[in-house]
């Protein structure tokens, strides 16, 4: 399998439907078909056979696919059969809403190094990890080698420098919360998360709705 040649799109589309596969495991549920997990996630039962084709082979039986079979296949595609760590750069509000929230534990996505440059924040212990000096960022992820998944979230005028620290420690996948466009080398993938954005989706809707009343 050619990762480079599967589109982004289903990557994403496929971690939909793992979401609905987790669901229906828990139920009890042993077989699920292309239609069903396709309503279940949004998607036509077309599209979920294209992206799973692009995977290669999944088992697929007349009755449907086998679910515990089906999870371990897609967990492994997604690299989710193993846990990931992650610096969080940033331990404010949304930096310390991140570390209060169990899921991405249970997900295999552990934060396991927290920094910030506020001395009121350091020291602070949010479960097993403690908040250290931003200082000493590149020396600890460096040495980690685990670590190559880093969040931001700072403010915006101090993202870039944090983004640069991070490359330079070799983190390969940034979040980045702040609102503004990171500059980083072409090995490094970049997710920006923008709350603004998606609710600015909401408002046009909405303005343009009324327009046509
Ligand atoms: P905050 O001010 O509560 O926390 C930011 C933290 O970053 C502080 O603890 C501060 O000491 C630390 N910090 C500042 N410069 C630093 C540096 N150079 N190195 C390490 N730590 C540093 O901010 P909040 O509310 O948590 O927001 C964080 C970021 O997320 C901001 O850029 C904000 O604009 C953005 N944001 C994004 C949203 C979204 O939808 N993506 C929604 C709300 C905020």
């Amino acid at each position: 399998m050619d990762s480079k040649k599967i589109p982004k799109s289903a990557v994403t589309r496929i971690s939909l439907c793992l979401r609905e596969i987790n669901r229906l495991e828990k139920e009890g549920k042993d077989k699920v078909s292309s239609t069903e997990l396709g309503d279940l996630a949004g998607l036509t039962d077309v599209q979920v056979r294209k992206d799973f084709s692009y995977f290669g082979q999944f088992g697929r039986s007349g009755a449907g696919y086998d679910v515990v079979q089906l999870k371990k296949i897609i967990e492994r595609l997604l690299g989710k059969d193993k846990a990931w760590e992650i610096v969080l750069v940033g331990a404010g509000n949304i930096g310390s809403a991140l570390l209060r929230y169990p899921g991405f534990k249970n997900q295999g996505f552990i934060i396991k190094e927290v920094f910030d440059a506020d001395t009121k924040k350091i020291d602070k212990r949010y479960g097993d990890v403690t908040v250290k000096d931003v200082k000493g960022l590149e020396d600890a992820v460096k040495s980690s080698k685990n670590i190559k998944i880093a969040i931001i979230a700072v403010p915006a005028e101090s993202a870039q420098v944090v983004a640069e620290q991070l490359v330079r420690a070799d983190i390969k996948c940034i979040l980045n919360f702040a609102p503004v466009l990171l500059k980083v080398n072409g090995g490094v993938m970049v997710k920006n998360i923008d709350l603004s954005n998606e609710l600015e989706s909401f408002s046009f809707f909405l303005s343009s709705n009324g327009n046509e009343d």
